[in-house]
């Protein structure tokens, strides 16, 4: 028989475990996107345990700086983790102990993509969430195995939110979809970082993945084309094709027998315009070119900064599914007073809702959230963010 003091230790061991606040360890933690996850997990569960990581010291410094001054004043300090997460052995490191894994760090392209997502599987982290957007790092993604670790890739607002709201809208419709169409605006940069420009421009390059009459495809020379005005709710503005992932995932998911689509447009208007005729006359090639997506996003930028000091950072997506079988359709509207914050408190949630209900494997939200108990559940969570300003499904 073990001695008593023994015995009390191991028990107050056990308790201590067991009663320690969840970590969470934030890859990219100390960007704007990053900073608004932290905020959002900490007014929600001001006891977790958060680090937010990144290379710049400095940034980590004032990234946690931001984040204290905004939550209540019992929640814990965030600590600061110098890391690049694409030394496999360091982020393998930094995952040890976490019980959740957040990567927003992107754009999610490049050598070493997937460590973080690695790490956390080899680690058997129990949660990890990104907010990934290109199709091939996803299918990469999705190949690997996890087994202790529920993975949810593309989990922020959009991709995201907007994949549950599509899943939901098919849902209320009841019968097989046609067509499938996600619609964003965000004023301005929205608040999120200059990188967000960076991958714009990118995106008017390759083609762009979508189903087209029940088929996944790539249209060629499609990005900043189509679309026309799109009504959120109070708001109309102009929209035009991005290759958003959840046009050809989404679609896929649902077996829509038409098309789908995927877009998004910006205020002061002015900049649709701009965009829409730089399109037109600029190579394909150049746009896939890092030297010119970057360039010209470096030379805009000041531009861009002046104009949304005055444009907000609002944020607004619609999803659109109509009837194979009739004339029906669905329409599910979200609006927020910030794209950053939305963005961050929508991965937020992904996380917390993981921490209180892992579903190991590696997945997107229209598959870990197909069945409709957990995508009430989530879909209470999201809509529901300090700073919504309309949300209606149907
Ligand atoms: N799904 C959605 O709804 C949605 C919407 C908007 C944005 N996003 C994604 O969110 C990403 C972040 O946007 P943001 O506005 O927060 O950009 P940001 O302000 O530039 O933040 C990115 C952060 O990542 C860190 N970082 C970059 N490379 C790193 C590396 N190798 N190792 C560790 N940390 C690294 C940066 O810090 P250091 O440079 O100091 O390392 C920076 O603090 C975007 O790239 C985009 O992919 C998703
Ligand atoms: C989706 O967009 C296409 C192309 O503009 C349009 O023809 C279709 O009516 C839209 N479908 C829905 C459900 O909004």
């Amino acid at each position: 028989m073990p001695k008593l003091p023994a015995l009390l230790c191991c028990t107050c061991t056990a308790l201590t475990l067991a009663l320690a606040p969840p970590s969470v360890l934030i890859v990219g933690g100390t960007g704007r996107i990053g900073t608004a996850v932290a905020i959002h997990l900490l007014q929600r569960r001001p006891e977790l345990q958060i680090t937010l990581a990144g290379r710049s010291a400095e940034r980590g410094r004032a990234a946690a700086v931001e984040v204290a001054a905004e939550v209540a004043a019992e929640a814990a300090d965030c600590g600061f983790l110098e890391l690049d997460y694409r030394d496999a052995a360091a982020m393998r490191a930094a995952c040890e102990g976490q019980d959740a894994v957040v990567h927003v760090a992107g754009p999610f392209v490049g050598q070493n993509k997937l460590e973080p997502l690695k790490a956390a599987i080899a680690s058997e982290t129990p949660v990890y969430v990104d907010v990934s957007d290109p199709l091939e790092y996803i299918d990469e993604a999705k190949a690997l195995d996890a087994r202790k670790t529920s993975a949810l890739l593309c989990a922020g607002a959009f991709p995201g939110f907007s994949n549950v709201l599509a899943v939901e809208a098919a849902h209320l419709l009841g019968e097989p979809v046609k067509d499938l169409n996600f619609s964003y605006f965000t004023a301005g940069l929205g608040g999120s970082g200059a990188i967000n420009l960076d991958i714009t421009n990118y995106g008017f390059g390759p083609p762009v993945p979508r189903i087209v009459a029940g088929e996944a495809t790539r249209t060629e020379n499609y990005a900043g084309t189509d679309f026309g005005t799109i009504a959120y709710d109070g708001l109309n503005a102009e929209c035009w094709a991005w290759p958003f992932p959840e046009a050809a995932t989404t679609g896929e998911f649902l077996k829509i027998t038409g098309s789908s689509r995927a877009g998004m447009g910006t205020a002061p208007a002015i900049w649709n315009t701009v965009l829409r005729l730089m399109v037109a006359v600029v190579p394909r090639k150049w746009w896939s070119s890092k030297r010119f997506s970057e360039g010209l996003a470096r030379f805009s930028e000041p531009l861009v900064r002046v104009t949304d000091a005055f444009v907000g950072e609002a944020h607004a997506m619609r999803v659109d599914v109509s009837s194979a079988t009739s004339e029906r359709s669905v329409a599910a509207v979200q609006r927020h007073d910030s794209f950053r914050r939305c963005v961050g408190q929508s991965c937020a949630e992904f996380v917390l809702d993981a921490l209180d209900q892992a579903t190991p494997g590696v997945a997107l939200p229209e598959e870990r959230y197909a069945d409709r108990a957990p995508r009430e559940r989530i879909l209470a969570r999201l809509s529901t963010t300090p700073g919504t300003t309309g949300y209606r499904v149907g």
